[in-house]
């Protein structure tokens, strides 16, 4: 394919057409604070802010905990089996508009049992949505329970546990929340029992974390993908492993700059990690929050760097199928359908 004939001015339309999977995404990220207050209403929850536009306005964050404590405040409103379904559901309803055609969500159980809500809705509620993408939208996708690392080993061992009577529902265990002073191994066991379940295992790891982080996910939990990882960039040695290897990392460009991991888009380390040989993918993270979904993270960054053009376009719709937990079956054929979009567009 000879990426060259495709003008500059044609890849916005091309980021936005081509096929895609998103592999990060909290599907708690993806509550719009329209439905945040459709779903307290119905619920009787109060909200400590008075308007959908006051709390838009407190989007304005410092660091990741900055982040955190108001994403929790906003998942207080899911109660019912319903508002599982009906938050998934607007999201894939986004992911259809932007070509996608597969979706790995983390999901928070913890953020949802401790406060009474059963395992059960939660996770029924989640899958009903995937379902019914599937049937609309033709999008596949897989469900990932993701352990919160500011609690403790034993809470995520009794959350597996609660979640086994629906272990069909997901195919992996992730780890998420607040980063620093959290390190991978903290959760080694609960990890290793995951394995011998035969769950996937992914771990959020150098977003805010040191790059030895990284390297405990890898050898400590072992896990198959690294969410973030732009701190890998601090080991040159971890940098030349993560390609040898092939370990993806999942990177959320907007959510980066809006947890100030990077100060704007044109300083994203993502064109390096990408030349250094890196299976990087490009994510929305929480999109709610950080300013928009899988497409506009995808045109925002080629907008900034203009060291990305169709061919590095065409390497990262290609890395998030590699990165899929798919059979090779489906990668191939999704890797054909990403083809002809660029050959249509004249590569
Ligand atoms: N939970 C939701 N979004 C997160 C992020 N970006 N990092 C860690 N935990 C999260
Ligand atoms: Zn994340």
């Amino acid at each position: 394919m000879n990426f060259d004939t495709i003008p500059r001015s044609d890849l916005p339309a091309l980021l936005r057409r081509m096929p895609k999977a998103e592999l990060h995404l909290h599907i708690e990220g993806s509550l719009e604070p329209e439905l945040i207050f459709r779903l307290a209403q119905r619920n009787g929850v109060a909200l400590a802010y008075p308007s959908v536009e006051a709390l838009r306005a407190a989007y304005a964050f410092s660091d990741l905990q900055s982040f955190l404590d108001i994403y929790y405040a906003g998942a207080s409103v899911l109660l019912e089996e319903a508002d599982f379904f009906d938050m998934a559901w607007a999201y894939f309803e986004r992911a259809a508009a932007d070509n996608v055609v597969h979706a790995e969500l983390f999901f928070d159980p913890q953020t949802h049992t401790a406060r009474g809500v059963p395992m059960a809705f939660v996770v029924r509620g989640l899958h009903h949505a995937c379902q019914r993408a599937h049937a609309e939208f033709g999008i596949s996708s897989r469900l990932i329970l993701c352990f919160l690392r500011h609690l403790s080993e034993e809470e995520a061992f009794a959350t597996l546990e609660a979640a086994l009577p629906y272990r069909q529902h997901f195919i992996g265990v992730g780890l998420d929340s607040s980063e620093r002073g959290h390190p991978p191994e903290k959760f080694a066991r609960v990890f290793a029992r995951a394995r011998e379940l035969g769950f996937e295992c992914v771990a959020h790891a150098g977003e805010e974390g040191p790059a030895a982080y990284i390297e405990t996910a890898l050898d400590v939990l072992q896990v198959r993908r690294i969410d973030h990882g732009v701190r890998c960039t601090e080991s040159p040695a971890l940098v030349e492993r993560l390609a040898r290897e092939r370990v993806p990392l999942t990177v959320c460009p907007l959510s980066n700059v809006k947890l100030c991991v990077f100060d704007h888009l044109s300083q994203h380390n993502l064109p390096a990690l990408l030349a250094a040989g890196l299976c990087v993918t490009v994510n929305s993270d929480d999109p709610a929050y950080f300013g928009g979904y899988v497409n506009q993270n995808f045109v925002e960054l080629f907008a900034a760097l203009p060291q990305l053009g169709a061919q590095e376009a065409w390497q990262l719709a290609a890395n998030s199928f590699e990165a899929s937990f798919v059979d090779d079956a489906q990668r191939a054929r999704w890797r054909l359908a990403l083809d002809e979009a660029f050959r249509a567009a004249g590569a």
